[in-house]
C-alpha cells in the first residue's frame, strides 16, 4: 500500500504539494468515517491518499489522456474535463502505484460525483472529500453534513448531493452519476423522511401537543 511520503514526494515534485496535504486530510477523514461506519479503514485511507493524484495532469490534457488510456468518457466530461480527474486518478493509482483492489479503485474513481449503487467505501471517500474541503473558508454544507452523519452515511452523501442539485443551474454540467446517485439515495431515504414528517405532523396536531403549545403561550 502506498504511504503518504510516496504520495507527497510524487505530488510535491510536480508542484502539487497543496494537493498532497489535501489527500492526507481526506485519507485521515476517510479512515475515521470508515471506523465509525464499519467500513475497511485501510482501504478508505488508501483511496483517500490517492483520490486526487491526477492533479498532476493539466486540465487541458485530461481529455486526451483519458482517450489515450481507454477511459470511458461521458458527454458531460468532454464539456468539463475537470470531472475526468476522478477516473484518471483511479487509472494512475493502478498503473503508477500498483493498486489492484477494485473497491479502492472504485472509490477513487467516483469521489467527485459518487455513482449509482455506490459501495459504503465509495460513500466514505466521497463524504471525506467534502468534509476535508480543498478551498479556502468553511464549506457551506459543513453543518448539514455533520448533522446528517449522526443519521447515516447515506444521509451524509445525500446532503451534499442535494446541495449540488439545488445549484444545478449554476453548474457547468450536471454529471449523470451524481443525478443517478442522488435519485437512488433519495428514494431509499424518503420513507424515513416521510415517517419523520408524519410523526412531527402528528405531534403538531395532537391534543397533547396543542395543550403544550397553549401552556407555552401562557408562560
Ligand atoms: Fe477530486
Ligand atoms: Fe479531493
Amino acid at each position: 500500500m502506498p504511504d503518504y511520503n510516496a504520495i507527497h514526494r510524487f505530488l510535491a515534485a510536480r508542484g502539487h504539494e497543496t494537493t498532497a496535504i489535501h489527500c492526507r486530510e481526506v485519507a485521515e477523514q476517510a479512515r475515521a468515517l470508515a471506523l465509525h461506519f464499519g467500513v475497511d479503514a485501510d482501504r478508505a485511507y488508501e483511496a483517500g491518499l490517492l483520490h486526487d493524484i491526477s492533479a498532476v495532469i493539466p486540465n487541458d490534457q485530461r481529455l486526451n489522456r483519458a482517450l489515450a488510456w481507454g477511459v470511458p468518457i461521458l458527454p458531460e466530461e468532454r464539456v468539463a474535463p475537470m470531472i475526468l480527474h476522478q477516473k484518471l486518478s483511479a487509472v494512475m493509482a493502478r498503473r503508477q502505484f500498483g493498486v489492484t483492489d477494485a473497491s479502492v479503485l472504485s472509490a477513487i474513481g467516483c469521489h467527485t460525483t459518487l455513482k449509482p449503487d455506490a459501495s459504503p467505501l465509495d460513500k466514505v471517500v466521497f463524504v471525506a472529500d467534502k468534509i476535508a474541503w480543498d478551498q479556502p473558508g468553511t464549506p457551506p454544507w459543513r453543518d448539514d453534513l455533520a448533522r446528517a452523519l449522526d443519521v447515516s452515511l447515506d444521509a451524509a452523501a445525500l446532503t451534499y448531493l442535494d446541495y449540488l442539485w439545488e445549484r444545478r443551474e449554476q453548474l457547468l454540467v450536471v454529471h449523470p452519476w451524481f443525478v443517478a446517485a442522488r435519485a437512488q439515495l433519495s428514494k431509499r431515504l424518503s420513507p424515513m423522511v416521510s415517517s419523520r414528517q408524519k410523526l412531527s405532523a402528528f405531534f403538531r396536531e395532537s391534543p397533547l401537543a396543542q395543550e403544550a403549545s397553549a401552556l407555552d403561550l401562557e408562560r
